[in-house]
């Protein structure tokens, strides 16, 4: 996944949901609703939908009253991420029989690409089913609902990357986007249904990745987040298929791009262009990534780094491709090179066979990287993995929770700690927006990816400054231009 993860962190369940904004459409005749769940991934695929829609006359409407076509992009990851569509497909159902009798309603993303026409079956108002891959048929899909065939597609592809496609940016500050750079997963971590649901690995054309972080920087965007399942095995040679680098023959070696060598042609369009990137695989993240990122100071010292478990048995069991030492001497590897990156991580509480000594392991391993934030989660089996075939779901819900409680606490601690040891520092903040608290304040974040908020000044959204922290919480730096 990961990508199921959100801005430059994934989106927690408490997040997601929400409901893209509008103003970036230009007008067409006839009105889509989407609402986006789960991973940074899908509210960058929404960006493509709109794209194509844009193309039929479609513009985006926020009120679901006047949509001709209402859409619901979805995340399978966990169990509760499906019930909170399915309540708002209830909610969908109630506004069908009520004020807006006529509207078409498609279930897009990963949750389509699982269940197939069994959504259709079990979901009645559902009349389109989409997954992730087959986005540029939903013209056809539409025409044939509008003749009053339900339509289906679920296809999953090996080469789509959806690379000529100019997203149409529906987040809308006008100063962040993400580009998408690799699709798919063939990391088959033992607990995950993404490799299901988003097929195979397969990475995108290097220059149509330039071209559009190009095309943002010139239209004012001062931020990208290179988005993938898995950014460090991006990798195109060729037809962007071939996977293994080692593989390659050694005289082609020097015009293969890497994920290393891409973040560098992406860092080069322009100092002002800040680069973030999501998700990192420890198994998979090489020295030259961390090299790059020390090399440009826009690539922003922050990596998101999932753990998942601190016992290498249950790193194991997961099939991470990394035991605790392994991953402990990368976070050494990292700091020895850029002492002040902030990480961060995902965790999973009470995998299969979870036992106190390894959740000990978990917040111990935690104690040594402390952290600067964290996505944490309980186990929730999926349907089809290895962990749902092989292995039994035997940790109590409660022990799950319970685990989940320590580590939540415990990142909590380690967040407020590193946000205390940045009192008195001076940082630069890109300006995203006007703080959710004060409107004479804007937020911003720094390279480490800390939100700071200060008093407005003179400055305007877009422009970077250089703020002196007074005061913090966990979550945020309070601070002032100076
Ligand atoms: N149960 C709980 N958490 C999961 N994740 C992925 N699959 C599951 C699951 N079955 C978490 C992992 C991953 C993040 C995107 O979601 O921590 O990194
Ligand atoms: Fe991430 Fe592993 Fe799932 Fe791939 S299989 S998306 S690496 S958790």
């Amino acid at each position: 996944m990961n990508i199921e993860t959100l801005s430059t962190k994934k989106i927690d369940e408490k997040k997601q949901g929400n409901i893209l904004e509008i103003n970036s459409l230009e007008e067409g005749n006839k009105k889509l609703y989407i609402e986006s769940y789960g991973c940074q991934m899908n509210f960058s695929d929404s960006e493509i939908i709109a794209s194509i829609l844009s193309k039929e006359n479609y513009s985006t409407t926020k009120d679901i009253n006047e949509a001709d076509l209402v859409f619901v992009n979805t995340c399978s990851i966990r169990e509760k991420a499906e019930q909170t569509v399915r309540k708002r497909l209830e909610l969908y159902n109630s506004i069908k029989r009520t004020t807006n009798p006529s509207m078409v309603v498609g279930v897009l993303g990963c949750m389509a690409e699982r269940l197939k026409e069994k959504f259709i079956e079990e979901e009645k108002l559902v009349d389109l089913v989409v997954g992730p891959d087959a986005y540029r048929d939903l013209p056809n899909l539409i025409k044939q609902v509008k003749d009053g065939r339900k339509a289906v597609n679920v296809f999953l592809s090996k080469e789509e990357t959806y690379a000529d496609i100019k997203p149409v940016r529906l987040s809308g500050n006008g100063i962040t986007a993400f580009v998408s750079i690799t699709r798919g997963c063939d990391n088959m971590c033992t607990f995950c249904v993404v490799p299901f649901t988003r097929g195979r690995e397969r990475s995108r054309d290097p220059e149509s990745i330039i071209k559009e972080c190009e095309q943002l920087f010139s239209q004012g965007y001062k931020e990208v987040t290179l988005l993938g399942q898995n950014v460090d095995s991006y990798l195109w040679y060729g037809g962007g298929l071939k996977k293994d680098f080692k593989n390659i023959p050694e005289k082609h070696k020097k015009e293969a791009i890497n994920f290393s060598k891409l973040l560098e042609r992406v860092a080069k369009i322009n100092r002002k262009l800040r680069i973030r990137f999501s998700t990192s695989n420890p198994q998979d993240m090489t020295d030259d990534v961390i090299a790059s990122m020390k090399r440009y100071p826009n690539i922003c010292n922050y990596i998101h780094l999932p753990l998942q478990s601190g016992s290498s048995r249950i790193l194991k069991l997961m099939n991470r491709g990394y035991n605790r030492e392994e991953y402990k001497s990368l976070i050494d590897r990292i700091k020895k090179e850029i002492p002040d990156c902030a990480i961060s991580m995902d965790m999973i509480s009470g995998f299969c066979t979870e036992t106190d000594s390894d959740h000990q392991d978990t917040l111990d391993l935690m104690k040594y990287v402390r952290y600067d934030y964290g996505y944490m989660f309980k186990y929730s089996e999926r349907p089809n993995t290895t962990a749902e075939k092989k292995y039994k779901d035997d940790v109590p819900e409660e022990k799950k929770q319970e685990r989940l409680v320590e580590i939540i606490n415990l990142q909590q601690t380690h967040s407020l700690e590193n946000n205390k040891e940045r009192i008195g520092k001076t940082y630069e903040v890109l300006i995203e927006g006007i703080s959710k608290k004060s409107n004479s304040h804007f937020f911003g974040r720094t390279t480490h990816n800390c939100v700071a908020v200060f008093e407005k000044k003179n400055a305007k959204i877009g422009d970077y400054v250089n703020v002196k922290v007074h005061d913090c919480t966990a979550g945020t730096l309070k601070a002032k231009i100076i």
